[in-house]
């Protein structure tokens, strides 16, 4: 059975992986727009991995004798102008999601609720990955820069990219 305090921490962080599932959508929308057909393929499968992770906080919450809450979502304000900066906005908040993992957390050893805490060394682990991948795609697209022809093998390739630079010690 989880508390009160454990309750809404989880329902917090299952606003902002739904956010996050939305963001990317709008991501994968404007790349497709844009002719990015990798890059679209890319950010929808980030909004759907995105979802992923809300459902299965919805889903040990209500287990552990809990209630999920089921909140609207933002509606994503950026405008997207360039692939670096769409890739630096998903690092960026990827990086903001590990520092919501983390507090999570510590709020779990705080109200010595192991058993969750346990539980979110997942997302922990799936933090690093995430982090990792974004960081090895925007390397790569700062070395492109503006060249349209270097942008057009990022697009057909970025799915390869991400695949082995996901592989390192870390990942499953
Ligand atoms: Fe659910 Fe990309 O963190």
């Amino acid at each position: 059975m989880i508390n009160k305090k454990i309750e809404a921490a989880l329902n917090k962080q299952i606003e902002a992986e739904a956010n996050s599932s939305n963001l990317y959508l709008a991501m994968a929308s404007w790349a497709e727009a844009q002719g990015y057909e990798g890059v679209s393929n890319f950010f929808y499968d980030q909004s759907d991995e995105e979802r992923q992770h809300m459902l299965k906080l919805v889903k040990y919450v209500n287990e552990r004798g809990g209630r999920a809450h089921i909140c609207a979502t933002t509606e994503p304000l950026k405008i997207f102008d360039c692939l670096t900066h769409v890739f630096q906005d998903f690092l960026d908040h990827e990086v903001e999601i590990t520092r919501l993992i983390n507090e999570l957390v510590h709020v779990c050893l705080e109200e010595k609720d192991y058993t969750t805490q346990n539980f979110l060394q997942w997302y922990v682990a799936e933090q690093i990955e995430e982090e990792a991948v974004a960081r090895t795609i925007l390397d790569k697209l700062k070395l492109i820069g503006t060249d349209k022809g270097g942008l057009y093998l990022f697009d057909r390739d970025i799915n390869q990219i991400t695949v082995t630079s996901a592989a390192g010690p870390m990942s499953e």
